[in-house]
């Protein structure tokens, strides 16, 4: 195993999409930021230093960090923000994974400008369980705002609305030509006849799940965050922030120009934000004066049915070399209820404004992080007893909206025993908006067992588990007024931050995390902090 070493360095650049300049912050002058290459087993050190006039931490998202949570990145979740002028050095190991994943800035929406690529190849002389590509290629898909992202934040977390959607998405870093002033921010995948691409797809969006398609071309999706799946043929995809999807492309139609097109998914009663960014696949030897195939026909920007259908026919692996690891029995059954609420907030400007929760608790950052004061033993930061459900039974998905808007603000994790296998239920309410919510996971791969619409049924649903190759992954969509299953074995002891991806409703307190203990075996419990973690 090798050590692979990077320096960040976060500094304001200006930038200019769409014919609007801005200065933001980004990494080391580029964005999307550099990626991280590594090989399964390698340890990375990133030496992050703050050179903006913000806090900054950086996130490793879809990286366990076994017992190592201190290189997580979750402000005030693990760690105090690196605060301008200070330097900190993630260290981790890259152990028993293999992929791509990606990194972000893990405070406020910093993430907006400050993200890039992380592919871990798997150790040397392993193969893939697929036919060897010809080249890789890592497509980041983004949102750009002309705004100050800050202020977009604020918008959103102070007024009783949703904030401003973007003015474009982008597919590595540009809007693509049916933007205005976008032809130079054309992103192209240069290809040559009968070769096969892969293409490490990443959505690295603050507020939207996508779809992406390439025209004129079948992809075949081989694994999905950093897991290998079955092959599964598609002409579209879809990703939600968070998640990442490796296709296999061969470039085998007529050489000419053709449309990759990424779009929103939103299945939200509010209105739609539906600006569609364009890349091309260019094949060698094709002038670039030929006209592109039109992007193909995407699915309509609330089409549940395809984003149900699509995710119904993913599947793990499950080979001799990589089998799955789903619990079979489980000891802690967990269900959340997910709720958009008013919070009535007297010091607000408008007396009360928008919230999300879990099982109607509004998460609150605390001051010092969770990790820290967990360590440490040092009371009065947070307490342990997050309800493992609902504080009352109720109809999530066919109640009056007037149920359970109610919501409390608190700190509460949920205590989990080291190894405990857990069942955690995600039941979307009717709460105010029926949405599609991304969940993001730290610390740990779950496997996705069941999922529906309508009210969980713990009676009747688990029967239809798929307990054999259920998708596994990091983030996972639950379906607007439905639910999804999850499993995971608590083997990573640790404070592991639970929130939906979509940054606007994270915000809002729709967040948790959980405290899995220290195991009693000489490899169960958290590493000691580095000497370089910084303070709060
Ligand atoms: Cu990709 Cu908690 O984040």
């Amino acid at each position: 195993a090798d050590v692979q070493r990077y320096q960040f360095d976060i500094v304001m650049s200006n930038v200019s999409r769409l014919c609007h300049a801005k200065s933001m912050a980004t990494v080391n002058g580029s964005y999307p930021g550099p990626t991280i290459y590594a090989r399964e087993g390698d340890r990375v050190v990133v030496a992050v230093t703050n050179r903006v006039a913000h806090n900054v931490t950086i996130h490793w998202h879809g990286l366990k960090q076994r017992r190592n949570g201190w290189a997580d990145g979750p402000a005030y979740v693990t760690q105090c923000p690196i605060q301008p002028g200070g330097t900190y050095a993630y260290d981790f190991n890259v152990t028993g994974q293999r992929g791509t994943l990606w990194w972000h800035a893990h405070i406020a929406w910093l993430r907006a400008t400050v993200h890039g690529a992380i592919v871990v190849l798997p150790a040397r002389g392993v193969p893939y369980p697929f036919p060897k590509p010809d080249a890789e290629v890592e497509i980041i898909l983004g949102e750009w705002w002309h705004a100050d992202v800050e202020a977009v934040e604020k918008q959103g977390r102070a007024l009783g609305m949703a904030p401003n959607t973007s003015d474009a998405h982008t597919i590595n870093g540009k809007p693509g030509p049916l933007f205005p002033c976008s032809d130079k921010h054309t992103y192209a995948l240069q290809v040559q006849w009968g070769k096969t691409y892969l293409l490490r797809i990443i959505n690295a969006a603050v507020n939207d799940e996508l779809f992406f398609t390439i025209a004129g071309h079948t992809m075949t999706v081989v694994e999905i965050d950093a897991t290998y799946t079955k092959p599964l043929s598609a002409s579209t995809i879809q990703l939600s922030p968070g998640q990442t999807t490796n296709v296999l492309v061969r470039a085998d139609q007529r050489p000419g120009r053709y449309f990759m097109a990424a779009k929103p998914f939103n299945d939200a009663a509010v209105p739609a934000d539906n600006k569609t960014a364009t890349a091309i696949l260019q094949y060698a030897g094709v002038p670039a004066s030929v006209l592109p195939a039109p992007p193909r026909l995407m699915p309509e920007t609330n089409g549940t049915g395809f984003v149900a259908a699509f995710h119904d026919r993913l599947r793990s692996l499950n080979s001799a070399r990589y089998p799955s690891a789903v619990p079979l029995a489980v000891d802690r059954r967990l269900l959340y209820a997910i709720g958009l609420n008013i919070d009535p907030c007297a010091s607000c400007p408008k007396g009360s404004r928008l919230a999300a929760s879990l099982n109607n608790i509004t998460f609150v950052m605390p001051r010092v992080a969770l990790l820290q004061a967990h360590y440490g033993g040092l009371k009065g930061v947070f307490a342990a007893d997050f309800p493992d459900r609902p504080p009352a039974r109720f109809n999530y998905t066919g109640a009056p909206l007037t149920a359970g808007l109610g919501t409390s603000l608190g700190t509460r994790l949920s205590r989990v025993a080291y190894n405990a296998s857990v069942e955690l239920v995600l039941q979307d309410t009717n709460l105010l908006s029926v949405e599609s919510h991304p969940f993001h996971l730290h610390g740990y791969n779950f496997f996705v067992v069941g999922r529906g619409v309508g009210n969980f049924d713990p009676a009747k649903d688990p029967a239809k588990y798929n307990l054999v190759d259920p998708p596994e992954r990091n983030t996972v969509g639950v379906p607007a007024g439905g639910w999804t299953a999850i499993r995971f074995r608590a083997d990573n002891p640790g404070v592991w931050f639970l929130h939906c991806h979509l940054e606007v409703h994270t915000s809002w307190g729709l967040k948790m995390a959980f405290l899995v203990e220290d195991g009693d075996g000489p490899d169960e419990s958290v590493l000691p902090p580095p000497k370089d973690l910084p303070k709060c």
